[in-house]
């Protein structure tokens, strides 16, 4: 698969086969994600692969007012904590407008969603998501941070690669020269 077809395979997959997931896949997945570039190579993260039985519980920290009901079916999720340093965490207090750790953690997800889909496993960003749930499923100190989750497993017999839907290109570019 090339870089192009790889980027227009990857969607939000919300239907998963019961097909289990490797650890060393997710392993694979989060260390390719690990690459990710991060304000002054900070890499303000930690990620949990959850994987199998423990998958089918930790759903429950992902569902909302009745939202990602469907990671019911998923086999696997990759939580990920933001850790950022005392430095950061200035810089952020001085620069507000400047949410480098946000940034880099939604590069990270990319980097393992692409990753995810490269190894053949499909993938859903995860926003909505209970933080304090989260910590205590994963014995994290409470107030821990886990700004998103990405569900991960095989999608369904049959689901298929949706055309993208995405604004006119001529609206969100233009070239200067
Ligand atoms: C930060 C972020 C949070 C998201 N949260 C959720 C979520 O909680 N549940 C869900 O089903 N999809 C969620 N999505 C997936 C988006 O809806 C999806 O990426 C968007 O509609 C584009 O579709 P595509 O990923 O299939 O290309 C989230 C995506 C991002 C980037």
């Amino acid at each position: 698969m090339n870089l192009e077809e790889l980027y227009l395979k990857r969607q939000s997959t919300r239907r998963y086969s019961d097909k289990a997931v490797a650890d060393a896949d997710l392993e694979k997945i989060c260390r390719l994600g690990a690459l990710a570039p991060s304000a002054k190579n900070s890499q303000p993260w930690k990620m949990f692969a959850i994987n199998g039985e423990k998958a089918k519980k930790f759903a429950e920290c992902v569902q909302m007012l009745g939202s990602n009901k469907w990671t019911s079916s998923c086999p696997a999720f990759i939580a990920i904590e933001l850790n950022r340093s005392k430095f950061e965490e200035k810089i952020a207090e001085k620069f507000t407008f400047a949410d480098f750790a946000g940034n880099d953690i939604g590069l990270l997800a990319a980097y393992i969603t692409l990753a995810a889909e490269y190894l053949g496993l499909q993938t859903c960003i995860l926003g909505i998501r209970k933080e304090e749930e989260i910590a205590a499923f994963l014995g994290e100190p409470e107030g821990s941070r886990f700004p998103l989750v990405i569900a991960a497993g095989y999608a369904a017999e049959g689901y298929e690669v949706r055309p993208k839907d995405r604004k006119p290109f001529d609206e969100v570019f233009r070239l200067i020269k």
